[in-house]
């Protein structure tokens, strides 16, 4: 049974990506995780007594602390999801995103290097290669045009591991995934906070003229991919990964008013976000062809259970809005 060491375990994606790897029974999984305001060890808290996970709460850029988890509890390899993850935060200021997603990548790779880990996932995004006009996909060889002070912070990690796997042939592989949701997802981002106003009879404020496009991936999907990667990937490769679900964002929110039965009359159109990217859009044909991964779920049913999820969970998303969640590590771990 080898040992995964997941970065960011505690956050969306990464929640999930734990929860799918001990389901399968193969691994043993250490979550590195800092807890920032978007970690989240509630969301991992079925399987906490599970005997294959451990959750250490360390920050990515302190080489000290890295170290130190790496001795304790010597990883087989790395899957690194840890990032300051939203674009509207790094707009506002991007401090973070450079210490976490730039330092932060840069440490992991020199102590994963330091101890030789077998294997290395960095776990990116679609958007450094910036925007899409109404035509056309990005493939893995298309530029890096980062736009916003996230993805450029992103597309700096990416060329780092890819420095490390040319210059010290460190074992390294890249993903870059569209915009994911599903079960879990921090309400700022569009899909979670959208249901979260709705039902709260909130306003739901659609940026510029809502018609820009996003091609939609259920997280769950996303951590199959992952995984994949994990096992089958050649190391020093980039691999997209997509859902072939192109949608205006004004479609995605009308559709969940519709599944939650509430009126348009919540939509409110508000200032555009600057340098908002217009359309993202995967050619997923590598990742199809060279390991025979698509995804399984299309964005109709996906939504549908999500916004289930949501209506089902409405304490969690209550208790992640009003900060009560902050309170769970030190009743949970405060004593340990
Ligand atoms: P998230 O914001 O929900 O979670 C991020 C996690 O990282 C949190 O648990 C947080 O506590 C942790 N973290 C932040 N800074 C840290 C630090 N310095 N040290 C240790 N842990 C730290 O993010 P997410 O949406 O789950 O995204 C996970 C990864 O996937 C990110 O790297 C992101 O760039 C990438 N990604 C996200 C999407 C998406 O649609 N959400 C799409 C493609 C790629
Ligand atoms: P978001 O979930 O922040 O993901 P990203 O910007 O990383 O793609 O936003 C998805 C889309 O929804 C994006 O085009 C911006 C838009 N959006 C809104 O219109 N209103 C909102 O309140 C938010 C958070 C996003």
């Amino acid at each position: 049974m080898s040992k995964i060491l997941v970065t960011g375990g505690a956050g969306f994606i990464g929640s999930n990506f734990v929860r799918l790897m001990l389901a399968r029974g193969e691994h043993q999984i250490v979550n590195l995780d800092a807890l920032t305001y978007a970690g989240n060890l509630e969301n991992l808290g079925d399987v906490e007594s599970d005997p294959n996970y451990a959750f250490v709460r360390a920050d990515i850029s302190d080489r000290k602390a890295v170290e130190g988890v790496f001795e304790s509890h010597k990883p087989d390899c790395v899957v690194h999801f840890a990032a300051e993850s939203h674009v509207d935060r790094s707009v506002l200021d991007a401090t973070a995103f450079v210490t976490t997603n730039v330092l932060g990548t840069q440490v992991l790779l020199d102590v994963s290097r330091g101890v030789g880990v077998s294997r290395f996932v960095h776990v990116s995004t679609d958007e450094v290669y910036g925007s899409l006009g109404p035509t056309g996909l990005f493939t893995e060889e298309s530029p890096l045009q980062p736009n916003s002070p996230y993805s450029a912070s992103k597309t700096g990690s990416d060329l780092l591991v890819r420095a490390a796997f040319h210059t010290h042939k460190f074992p390294a592989l890249i993903t870059r995934c569209s915009n994911n949701y599903g079960p879990f997802q921090f309400p700022e981002k569009l899909i979670p906070l959208m249901i979260a106003n709705a039902l709260e009879g909130k306003p739901l404020p659609v940026y510029g003229d809502g018609k820009n496009v996003r091609d939609w991936i259920y997280v769950e999907d996303h951590c199959d991919a992952i995984a994949r990667v994990l096992e089958k990937g050649r190391d020093g490769e980039v691999y997209n990964i997509g859902g072939n679900e192109e949608r205006e964002n004004i479609w995605v929110v009308k559709k969940i008013l519709e599944l939650l039965g509430k009126s348009e009359d919540l939509i409110q159109y508000v200032t555009d976000r600057p340098g908002h990217d217009r359309r993202y859009a995967i050619d997923g044909s590598k990742i199809e062809r060279e390991l025979g991964w698509k995804p399984k779920h299309d964005f109709a049913s996906g939504l549908e259970a999500t916004v289930q999820w949501y209506l089902d969970n409405r304490e969690w998303w209550e208790r992640v809005r009003s900060g009560a969640y902050r309170d769970y590590y030190e009743r949970q771990y405060g004593n340990r």
